[in-house]
């Protein structure tokens, strides 16, 4: 058993989708969120400035002493990941992917795309995911001004309105950024009903199965949470995912 905390990190309000998750699997874990939403947007960014943003964050929630380290972020996933885990040997991190794998093993037959920051679309890691479990009618879509729009409160819908305009009959949409869940309502709006795949529970099973196997889930411990983030209307905003149904 072992009560230190959980840390998340993201470019700002987004991992909070997957922390939601987590936090109803593991409601006994104490958590720390930082919310690095004054680098926000990292999808476009170069791999050289991710790293060194993301080297920071983690310097900062060691800080912290965290049992695990959740990169709740496909960008920071896809494009440096590997070099922090190298970094890093000592500490457990778990990243976060877009769920193509589920598309291919369930929704094969569906009309599907995949959305993106920049910067996943363009990583070598991406490109491998997708080249391995690509179905037939698979499309990847970069969506460079999605996660800004999301994180500064804008309506994201004449910027999706535009972006997927060609792409009306889709009927599977692999959210490949964190931030995207955001905005399910406009894509709707314009793609009509479609199937959203996160593959968030799988993260928060990675998450539990770690815990368990290495003898640390807190057990008797009435969990909290504690944000980091530049203001409090960003704080506010996260505790309002969280809150959410
Ligand atoms: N939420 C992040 C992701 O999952 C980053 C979005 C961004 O800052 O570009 O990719």
């Amino acid at each position: 058993m072992n009560n230190n905390p959980i840390c998340f990190f993201d470019s700002g309000i987004g991992g909070s989708t997957i922390l939601k998750e987590v936090i109803k699997k593991l409601p006994n874990e104490n958590y720390i969120y930082l919310s690095d939403s004054n680098n926000n947007p990292y999808g476009n960014k170069t791999k050289e400035e991710l790293f060194k943003i993301v080297n920071n964050n983690i310097k900062t929630l060691l800080k912290y002493k965290p049992k695990l380290i959740i990169c709740a972020c496909n960008t920071a996933t896809t494009t440096v990941l590997d070099d922090i885990r190298k970094k890093y040997k000592d500490i457990t991190f778990i990243g976060t992917e877009p769920a193509i794998k589920i598309v291919h093993d369930k929704y094969k037959n569906k009309k599907t795309i995949i959305l993106t920051t920049k910067g996943t679309a363009q990583s070598e890691r991406l490109k491998k995911l997708f080249n391995k479990y690509k179905t037939t009618d698979c499309t990847l879509v970069e969506a460079p001004m999605l996660a800004s729009l999301i994180e500064t409160g804008k309506n994201p819908y004449p910027y999706l309105k535009e972006l997927l305009k060609n792409y009306t009959k889709v009927e599977v949409v692999v959210l490949g950024c964190t931030h995207f869940p955001l905005a399910k309502k406009e894509i709707e709006k314009v793609l009509g009903k479609v199937l959203f795949i996160d593959g968030y529970s799988a993260i928060a099973n990675k998450i539990y199965n770690s815990l368990k196997d290495n003898n640390l889930l807190s057990l008797n411990n009435v969990g909290n949470l504690h944000i980091i983030a530049p203001n409090q209307n960003i704080k506010n905003k996260i505790i309002e995912i969280i809150k959410e149904n």
